[in-house]
């Protein structure tokens, strides 16, 4: 396959979502990510080594990673008050195979266990198969890390293999374990039926994921992800 789309549309401006948006990192971004890098939590959670970073090693990344026109990266914002809660990006693309790496770290503690992430998860994979035409999206994340493991599953990320006690952290050896998502997957979970990522509480009955007396609890619920393209 090849990636034969107008820049525009592969790498959008922004991808709106209900919750959360996704928009092209800026420069004056850069405390914030210095910040959820410096994080000794966000490193626990996300990093082999926990050594502290210098401000340059988290520049050079930011430079190449989040901000270059090269690098497939958006931050995460809160849709209710544009707050800058964190970044995700694409790497590792090869179109030749159809299949890209995802990441994600929301640096600001206090938005964790919202929905948020998972919502913005489910915008980078919906924009991964339903736009740039992969097929394939994985992960690689720690044993320990519950909250990250529920998210993608909610997305539907399965568990494909682990590398055993590939990380040495509070005192014992943990798994890092490697999670995919085929596009099959995607269109017959979260990205049924209307094919831009909205998934209905009405799907969700049917495919017998939730009964129909749950619809009352699904009213507490975050909101689906949506994609919506375009400039704000
Ligand atoms: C991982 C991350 C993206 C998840 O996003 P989030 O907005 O915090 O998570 P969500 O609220 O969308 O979903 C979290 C789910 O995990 C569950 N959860 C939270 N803590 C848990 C725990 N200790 N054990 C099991 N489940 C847990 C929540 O209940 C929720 O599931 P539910 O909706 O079924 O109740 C975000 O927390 C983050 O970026 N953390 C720091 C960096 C990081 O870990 N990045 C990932 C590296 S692979």
């Amino acid at each position: 396959m090849a990636l034969d789309l107008d820049p525009t549309r592969w790498h959008p401006e922004m991808i709106r979502g209900r919750r959360v948006y996704l928009q092209r990192h800026r420069p004056d971004q850069f405390p914030a990510v210095l910040r959820w890098y410096r994080d000794p939590e966000v490193a626990r959670l996300t990093r082999f080594q926990v050594g502290p970073v210098s401000d340059e090693e988290v520049r050079r990344f930011f430079q190449s990673r989040l901000l270059s026109p090269d690098a497939f990266a958006y931050a995460i914002h809160r849709a209710d008050d544009d707050r800058l809660i964190g970044t995700t990006t694409l790497s590792a693309l090869d179109p030749d195979n159809g299949t890209v790496l995802f990441h994600i770290t929301v640096g600001e503690r206090d938005s964790w266990g919202q929905g948020l992430g998972t919502e913005a998860t489910a915008l980078m994979v919906g924009h991964a198969i339903e736009v740039l035409g992969l097929h394939r999206v994985g992960l690689s994340v720690f044993e320990f890390n519950a909250r990250a493991i529920r998210a993608y599953e909610k997305v539907g990320f399965r568990v494909e293999g682990r590398s055993r006690e590939a990380l040495w952290r509070d005192g014992a050896y943990w798994d890092e374990i490697h999670m995919g998502i085929l596009e099959g997957e995607w269109r017959s979970g979260w990205g049924r039926r209307s094919g831009d990522g909205r998934r209905s509480r009405e799907d969700d009955v049917a495919s017998g994921d939730r009964a129909p007396e749950d619809m009352a609890a699904l009213d507490r619920e975050p909101a689906r992800a949506t994609l919506r393209y375009g400039r704000r």
